[in-house]
């Protein structure tokens, strides 16, 4: 893994600031200030208040390129009216622009690659095509891309029968769209610069349209911003048609090892296998000499049923029965997890001490009860990382768990512990999977995140 990808890794792994968001429907007493890009977050420090905490740009993660921070002692809420001038498209009097007249600008313009803000990378005509045929293959009849420029322009060619709309926070799509398939947004606020009319005549439309948001934010974007963003977006076309709670078909393009943030916010969302590729990004492509080993990261994350999806009519990929869905063509199929375990590519081998699937080149530690990597593996700080199999939260390992301390020992357990379910002193398997769990928590679902309440 080089330097880069190692750092961006480690963020997601770190002790994160929280954050607030301003609700959709906050009082004047409850909204943040805004900044030039719409309202901004609370950001404050787990071991502080949100008081405590101070104001700053949804969008820009970098302070240098919105200078807007507040602290939040100082923000008083009342009556400051906030209304940001709207602006206008730049071509309001053109409306849709005929499809043949457009030739797809993000081929010759100059992507905006900096990574704290609009980190630009376009898709290569294999994820375009592998994108537009699920479309297909689901029937959707209206595309929303959210931050998928040139997704846009590949479906306002390609497909004919699909209607798109464009919302990206880089502005110079508006000199090629007009404003009945672009509008300037910050996907990290569902903030719209210009009217978001036309937007809303776009999701508004007939029970038989069937609509897709495909969204693929810069990767040091926070999850629960997009999330919140997508679920602001469901209740919006929801309230347009007069539909009762329906979810909208969701394609999030996001790197695999943020699987459990997304999972945490989106439980309902699984991930594809197939693999995603940029033309001007060179580790996160198959090709090239800084490609990586078992290619790129980038997975489509969705709320569609994976079994939905084709991925055998890209080279690679193969259909795994066991599984009911699409695998790549290197993964073996585990029959002791129940599933196709690899989850980059690589082949992941058994580890019956973890009792599940683990990447190759790891090595068991007993102390951490964890396949783990070999070098530089220090316990006390790979425990602090760890998701607890017993209770299910993130900062120890079952035997440090305060849970263990009330569950009644059995006496298998006293005399090895850590070589066997902590539970019930089986060694066949560990927490996550035994049969006595339901004896001891009241739990909704596991891996997944949700609550875990112990039982006594
Ligand atoms: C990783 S690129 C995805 C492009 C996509 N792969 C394609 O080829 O269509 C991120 C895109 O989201 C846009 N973007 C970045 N931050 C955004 C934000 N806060 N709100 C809306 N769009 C944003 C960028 O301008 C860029 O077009
Ligand atoms: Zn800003
Ligand atoms: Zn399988
Ligand atoms: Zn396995
Ligand atoms: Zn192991
Ligand atoms: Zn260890
Ligand atoms: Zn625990
Ligand atoms: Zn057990």
């Amino acid at each position: 893994m080089t330097d880069k990808n190692k750092t961006l890794k480690n963020a997601y792994q770190k002790e994160k600031l929280l954050i607030q968001l301003e609700e959709d429907d906050a009082e004047a007493t409850e909204q943040h200030p805004s900044c030039a890009h719409g309202p901004t977050i609370l950001f404050y420090r787990q071991s502080q208040k949100p008081q405590d905490g101070y104001y700053a740009c949804s969008a820009h993660r970098d302070a240098k390129l919105c200078k807007f921070q507040m602290p939040a002692s100082k923000w008083k809420g009342e009556s400051i009216k906030r209304e940001l001038s709207k602006r206008t498209h730049p071509l309001i009097n053109q409306e849709r622009i005929g499809r043949s007249k457009i030739v797809d600008p993000t081929l010759s313009m100059q992507a905006l690659e900096q990574d704290a803000v609009n980190a630009q990378y376009f898709f290569d005509a294999n994820a375009l095509a592998f994108l537009a045929e699920q479309c297909q293959l689901l029937g959707i009849t209206k595309v929303v891309c959210m931050g998928t420029p040139r997704l846009h322009f590949h479906l306002r060619d390609k497909c004919k029968n699909i209607q798109t709309f464009l919302l990206d926070l880089d502005e110079r799509f508006a000199s090629h769209l007009g404003p009945k398939e672009f509008c300037h947004y910050n996907m990290c606020n569902n903030h719209f610069f210009y009217d978001r009319r036309p937007f809303e005549d776009f999701l508004r439309g007939s029970i038989t349209d069937r609509v897709l948001i495909a969204t693929d934010p810069p990767f040091g974007c926070r999850t629960e911003l997009i999330a919140h963003t997508l679920h602001s977006l469901r209740r919006l076309h929801n309230r347009l048609n007069q539909i009762p709670w329906t979810p909208l078909s969701i394609f999030w393009i996001y790197p695999y090892f943020a699987y459990n943030y997304i999972k945490q916010q989106m439980p309902e969302m699984e991930m594809s296998d197939y693999l995603i590729n940029y033309t001007n990004h060179s580790r996160y492509t198959n090709v090239g000499d800084e490609s990586r080993a078992y290619g790129s990261p980038v997975r489509l994350f969705t709320n569609v049923p994976l079994d939905q999806l084709n991925l055998t009519t890209r080279e690679g990929y193969k259909f795994c029965p066991k599984c009911e869905k699409h695998t790549a063509q290197t993964t073996t199929h585990c029959d002791l997890c129940g599933k196709c375990s690899s989850q980059n590519g690589q082949i992941y081998r058994h580890c019956l001490s973890c009792d599940m699937c683990v990447k190759p080149n790891y090595v068991h530690c007993q102390n951490c009860r964890r396949c783990t990597q070999r070098e530089g593996h220090i316990c006390s700080l790979y425990q602090s990382m760890q998701i607890c199999w017993l209770c299910g939260s993130r900062g120890h390992i079952e035997s440090n768990c305060r849970v263990l301390e009330k569950v009644k020992k059995t006496k298998a357990m006293s005399t090895q512990r850590g070589q066997c379910c902590l539970l019930c002193g089986r060694k066949d398997h560990r927490e996550r999977r035994c049969k006595q769990r339901n004896k001891y928590f009241n739990e909704t679902e596991f891996m997944g995140q949700k609550t875990i309440e112990f039982r006594g």
